[in-house]
């Protein structure tokens, strides 16, 4: 086969076989077709898209690019979830503990932060002694002992991904429908679940910006993932503002701490909720929805959900203490609430502007060998909808750095929009797909 007679193909919009893909997507990996004609494939899939059989045979190949997790010794349901990402989203560290104690199994492998704040491994990071680089013997030594774990991808978990997404980085590839759906479910394909349910955000904080763009590619993993077997749901979920009330990794899991513990966690907490839902309904642990949700409350009241976080993180390394006495986590020299500067009802806040101020301050990476500083960040972070008066705090800064905290505090006060008028909420979860 001939690379540049398969890109041409793709340029003029014919479907690829799967002989085709295969012998592309291998070659590039192991660098016999060079990356340039893997650039030039990456634009013609961006420009032409694949459909649902193409798409199901590129994540095939991608997931065995390298190793499949073999979980076949762990006899309990494996379920895992996967987000689309955003500020404030430390749904994951909630949801495994909590679906744990629920009798599934929790294979989680996640990944770093990228964009505006830590991801999921850089907020449990700021635990010391936390280790996301397991093994795979560790990782499901881990899961078989607790139900639950949260690693890092290893070197030999879809390798085709991890070579074709820094390429698809530099060339304005990123925002493909095929190219999206194949890199996210080829690592979570290799991970040895049976099932997955995914949260696609929509919204200005978002990937997808409307409702209509999430939907497409949620119904691109969705089929993808049943092509390959799997159990498969979708929540469409609002991002048009931060999840939560903080944003900055150990802000981030004293907060995680907090939901755990039964405290009110209000749009946080229904957006996990939703998501674990789903993840026992997969399971066959529970008969409805309803059903679910008690068992999934029962875990917080009792205090299991939170024993089960504090057991998993002591399995991968991390100093208990610091959990059992959040004080003990990484604490910012400078705190600054940031006041209403009007009276009114907040009608926006801007995810990419909260998110540009914790960079700022330091909670994510400008780049990928930056060091992340664990303290710093937002909390008390208000919401739409609520009513303020002039003055009121919307939100307090920790910062390290006193010219830091000034630049973070022009870029909050550009993230509120107010109205005059009640300003209606819309809906956590926009739609759900299986
Ligand atoms: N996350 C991924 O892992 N891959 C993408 O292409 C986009 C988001």
């Amino acid at each position: 086969m001939i690379p540049q007679w398969i890109i041409e193909r793709k340029r003029d919009g014919h479907a690829l076989s799967e002989e085709e893909i295969r012998f592309f997507i291998n070659g590039f990996t192991l660098g016999e077709i060079p990356d340039y004609q893997m650039a030039a494939m990456a634009m013609a899939i961006y420009l032409k898209g694949m459909n649902p059989a193409e798409i199901a045979i590129l994540t095939d190949t991608m997931m065995r690019s390298g190793d499949v997790i073999d979980t076949s010794a762990i006899t309990k349901p494996k379920v895992d979830k996967h987000s689309t990402g955003g500020i404030g989203d430390k749904v994951s560290l909630i949801l495994a503990p909590m679906v744990a104690c629920c009798g599934v199994a929790i294979p989680m492998v996640s990944g770093r932060g990228l964009g505006i704040t830590g991801g999921t491994l850089d907020k449990l990071e700021a635990v010391e002694g936390y280790r996301c680089d397991l093994s795979t013997e560790e990782f499901l030594r881990v899961v078989d002992a607790c139900g639950c774990c949260i690693t890092g991808q290893t070197g030999s978990l879809a390798p085709a991904d991890k070579k074709l997404y820094a390429l698809r980085d530099v060339t304005a590839t990123v925002p493909s429908i095929a190219l999206i759906t194949a890199s996210i479910m080829c690592k979570k394909m290799a991970e040895g679940i049976d099932s997955l349910v995914l949260d696609v955000k929509w919204g200005a904080g978002a990937f997808m910006k409307t409702v209509a763009d999430a939907r497409i590619l949620a119904n691109s993993m969705v089929s993808v993932g049943r092509e390959m077997g799997k159990g498969v749901s979708a929540l469409i979920t609002d991002m048009n503002q931060p999840l939560g009330r903080c944003a900055g990794n150990a802000l981030e899991i004293r907060e995680t701490l907090q939901c755990l513990a039964g405290e009110p966690c209000d749009d946080l907490m229904e957006v996990t909720m939703a998501l674990a839902e789903r993840m026992l309904l997969l399971a066959k642990k529970a008969p409805d929805a309803p059903a679910a949700r008690l068992m999934l409350q029962a875990t917080l009241d009792s205090g299991e959900a939170l024993a089960k976080f504090k057991e998993m993180m002591r399995l991968q390394g991390a100093n208990v203490a610091m959990l059992d006495e959040p004080d003990r986590l990484p604490t910012a020299v400078l705190q600054k609430d940031f006041n209403a500067l009007r009276g009114g009802f907040i009608s926006g806040i801007s995810a990419d502007h909260i998110g540009r101020a914790c960079l700022t301050m330091g909670a994510g990476r400008k780049r990928t060998d930056d060091t992340i500083d664990f303290a710093v960040g937002i909390s008390n972070l208000a919401k739409i909808g609520d009513q303020v008066e002039p003055g009121q705090r919307l939100l307090t800064l920790h910062a390290n750095d006193a010219f830091k905290l000034e630049d973070a505090e022009h870029l909050v006060a550009q993230a509120f929009t107010y109205a005059d008028e009640p300003v209606a909420r819309t809906p956590l979860v926009a739609e759900q797909m299986g």
